[in-house]
């Protein structure tokens, strides 16, 4: 194990930091740069700015091969190949925000033996960009990797562990082959492919889950219509192999921090190269509706909004989570109040990060607490405590009996029996 290459990881977010612990596990010492010294302290002193099942015993049990720092310094002179893992935000624009990845290029010295190894989702043609600006300032001898990242949130290391596929775009160099070789133990199918190709990989995958996810979404929607049952649907369409039963789940609409930025980032990618992807407009603004149809049942049910008390059980994009980035909680919440709706709220770990983005939300320390005096509630997020809970319990503390359930994710002949209108997406009231 003690051959195993030193590696650096820049950037210790999400993806630098299940990165950084994968390769601990693997048995590579790993140099952590960030420029975030509050967030090198805390790792330092052994704490985990995010929450991902099983991060921090695995950053605990490999802690000697892991090293944090704001210095590039020790990570250039123990690694030849350095990982970029900082963010690429969508701007205004809505393309991807690069410049903490210039800020890595830029702080790059002239070197014969060091690579950069992309993570971040960036633009097809980034790379290529990247490599002139290289040779352009004197340091062309700076090799360059594209390896994108295929992790989930909430399972973030079982991904690293076992990947569909590892993905390595290069000039065919010795970097590329470092990287491949990085990977090897994994025994995952590679795909070394060129630089560019790898980039549209990434983009090209989570635009098509997207798509997958606005599909059923629509199917779900005929279903309220015509009165099939989209559960059903779906169970007999992906038991096609060709189609496949993942990301067939209907529900809410897709939120995180890779799928609508994505998607958004290859619709203008296309376009800014002249390209019209039409039917990516369709997948976004599928996506947007979907949030809001909730609006439409609850006033099927109450009539007017004004003044009525509606509980969301669950806040983050999806659960196991304490990510709100995109979250559907976000624009239902705001067009509940919009409505003239109260909305109280639980969310069994991202209260924190939803207090920083709502107002005017009740935040309760509970799900039966949410729903103290509530006229309607909606599930926004899957938690399984969510499954478990005492509807019974729940119906004497509420003022109605109207549950919108934006995930199919609750036994809907229980809440029958506790007394409840229950209304799941694509299945019939
Ligand atoms: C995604 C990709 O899966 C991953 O490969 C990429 O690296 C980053 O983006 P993540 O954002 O963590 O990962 O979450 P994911 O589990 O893919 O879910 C994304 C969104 O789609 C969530 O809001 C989820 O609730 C929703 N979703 C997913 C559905 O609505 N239906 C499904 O069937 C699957």
């Amino acid at each position: 194990q003690s051959q195993r290459e030193p590696i650096a990881v820049i950037g210790t977010g999400y993806v630098g930091l299940v990165t950084a612990a994968g390769f601990a596990e693997l048995g590579n010492e790993v140099w952590c740069v960030d420029i975030d010294a509050s967030k090198i302290d805390l790792l330092n002193r052994g704490e985990i700015p995010i929450y991902e099942p099983g991060l921090a015993e695995s950053i605990a049990a490999n802690r000697e091969r892991l090293h944090f720092s704001t210095e590039l310094g020790p990570a250039l002179e123990h690694a030849r190949l350095l990982f970029v893992a900082v963010g690429t935000p969508p701007t205004y624009s809505g393309d991807a925000d690069l410049s903490a990845v210039h800020a890595v290029v830029d702080a790059m010295p002239a070197s014969d033996r060091h690579a950069l190894v992309m993570k971040s989702t960036v633009p097809v043609g980034t790379g290529d960009s990247i490599k002139r600006a290289f040779a352009t300032r004197g340091k062309d001898g700076f090799r360059y990797v594209s390896c994108p990242e295929f992790l989930k949130e909430g399972s973030a290391l079982a991904d690293f562990r076992h990947p569909d596929r590892v993905v390595v775009g290069d000039d065919g160099d010795w970097a590329g082959q470092a990287v491949v070789d990085l990977y090897a133990p994994l025994g995952a199918p590679l795909v070394r492919t060129d630089i560019r190709s790898a980039e549209m990989v990434k983009l090209a995958s989570n635009a098509f889950l997207a798509t997958k996810i606005s599909f059923i979404n629509e199917i779900a929607n005929v279903c309220e219509e015509t009165g099939a049952d989209v559960e059903e649907v779906a169970r007999g369409m992906g038991l096609d192999a060709r189609i496949g039963e993942k990301f067939l789940r209907p529900g809410i609409g897709y939120g995180g921090s890779c799928f609508p930025k994505d998607v958004s980032a290859l619709k203008l990618l296309a376009g800014n190269s002249g390209y019209h992807f039409q039917l990516l407009n369709a997948v976004i603004e599928v996506n947007e509706l979907q949030k809001r149809r909730v609006i439409r049942k609850l006033q099927k049910h109450l009539g007017t909004l004004v003044g009525k008390r509606v509980a969301l059980l669950g806040l983050a994009f999806k659960a196991n989570t304490d990510d709100m980035r995109e979250a559907s909680s976000l624009v239902l919440a705001s067009r509940l109040q919009g409505e003239g709706a109260l909305v109280s709220a639980y969310d069994p770990l991202a209260e924190t990060e939803a207090r920083k983005l709502m107002t005017g939300v009740d935040f309760a320390d509970s799900a039966l607490g949410a729903l103290e005096q509530a006229d309607a509630v909606v599930l926004v997020t899957e938690w399984a405590e969510f499954k478990e809970l005492d509807w019974k319990a729940a119906a004497e503390r509420m003022a109605g009996t109207v549950v919108i359930d934006g995930r199919n994710h609750l036994d809907a002949g229980e809440l029958a029996a506790a007394g409840f209108t229950y209304e799941g997406v694509g299945r019939g009231t």
